[in-house]
């Protein structure tokens, strides 16, 4: 089976930041941009040089000494917005600029009174003004979900004339479906000249918590990058989550046939670091980096994955360097996994003592959720049993 590559662009540092209250000083910054180099991400969106001194700066700490990856930043259509990008990314091992402008008709007549030939025009001259500078250009038509299909790719022809290399779909209100997103790539595919000489992109928002499957849509139809956060992150419901993505290409390998390049051993610790510095909490159940996403509580799931961890496990946990133990021991645990849970901590309890402790675990269960060790302790020792 031949693996296709599928580029990594993590946001984390530009989107994830618009995530509300969350503000990255310049250490926080730096230290999450060498996380996402050991993660190996393939392109990483350091910040919008423009929108202040503090985003410049750290952009350009960034963009001097992560070498691992091509460093970007992002830029409106704007002269006065590339240059300053230019001056902050001019030290990277491979600079590139993101330059976006918006297509939606919505878009184009509220916020920018602009027409669809002011539009074109602008979009052009400024993928022309920034290839002075970068050999790589990405361009993003901004709410492209909700742009009519033959302005898009109208556009889209435009600016790949004027230079771009990357051209980037972002599904900005998070509006889209999965069915609808795939065919947005199609017509492309089908309708744009030379468009087989760019690197098709997603970019995905979860406002109908669709982002990661409308990922895996467009990948499904041509684009070979695809842009997320750690944990999700980013303006209200947040953008794709990029280990959720990475580790259901990596699973589904059958059936995408693509694969990303990133050290999923990495994926937990990138994961705490950013919910550290970011505040920002990661729900207990949420997939592939929750605290309890590799958990199992109910006795018939214990003795199951006891006999065959494949019974109930498709991601192992150290796949994504998740170490903890995946039994939770509560009231719906069964005698298998408590009587294994003692072993591991070094009791040898006989039948008949283990008769006595599962109903004093049963009766403690009802009191509390969830057993610690220091509980389990107590119960043998308290009762006087095992060696
Ligand atoms: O969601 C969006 O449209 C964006 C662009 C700036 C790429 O973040
Ligand atoms: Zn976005």
């Amino acid at each position: 089976m031949k693996v296709q590559k599928i580029q990594i662009f993590d946001t984390t540092l530009r989107d994830g930041e618009q995530s509300p209250g969350v503000n990255l000083n310049k250490s926080e910054k730096f230290q999450i941009a060498k996380q996402l180099e050991r993660f190996n991400i393939d392109i990483m969106e350091a910040g919008f040089p423009a929108s202040s001194k503090g985003d410049f700066e750290s952009v350009k700490e960034i963009s001097n000494h992560v070498r691992g990856c091509s460093v970007t930043g992002l830029s409106r259509c704007k002269q006065s917005d590339i240059d300053v990008a230019w001056e902050a990314l001019q030290g990277g091992a491979e600079p590139r600029i993101h330059l976006f402008l918006a297509t939606s008709p919505i878009h184009m007549a509220s916020k920018l009174k602009m027409t669809e030939d002011q539009v074109i025009e602008r979009a052009v001259e400024s993928v022309q003004y920034a290839a002075k500078f970068f050999p790589h250009i990405q361009w993003s038509a901004e709410d492209a979900c909700r742009t009519e299909l033959p302005f898009l790719a109208k556009i889209v022809e435009k600016v790949i004339r004027a230079g771009a290399s990357v051209i980037n779909i972002p599904d900005t209100v998070g509006f889209i479906t999965p069915k609808e997103y795939g065919e947005v790539f199609r017509y492309l595919k089908t309708n744009v000249p030379n468009i087989e000489n760019v690197i098709l992109s997603t970019h995905c928002h979860d406002d109908l918590g669709m982002a990661v499957a409308n990922s895996l849509a467009g990948v499904e139809h041509g684009a070979r990058q695809v842009e997320g956060t750690i944990n999700g992150i980013g303006e209200r419901a947040g953008n794709a989550s990029l280990e959720e993505f990475a580790v259901a290409l990596h699973v589904r390998k059958d059936y995408y046939q693509c694969g990303t390049e990133l050290v999923l051993a990495e994926t937990k610790r990138t994961s705490d670091l950013v919910s550290k510095l970011t505040g920002m909490q990661i729900p207990a159940n949420k997939a592939v980096v929750g605290r309890n996403a590799f958990a199992h509580e109910s006795g018939i799931h214990q003795d199951g994955m006891l006999k065959n961890k494949q019974t109930y496990e498709i991601i192992s946990p150290e796949l994504v360097g998740v170490t903890a133990d995946p039994y939770v021991l509560g009231k719906l645990s069964g005698r298998h996994a408590f009587k294994t849970h003692l072993q591991k901590l070094g009791f040898s309890i006989n039948d008949e003592e283990m008769q006595t402790l599962f109903t004093a675990f049963k009766s403690l269960c009802d009191t509390k959720k969830e057993v610690t060790d220091d509980d389990i302790i107590a119960l043998v020792t308290d009762n006087k049993l095992g060696k």
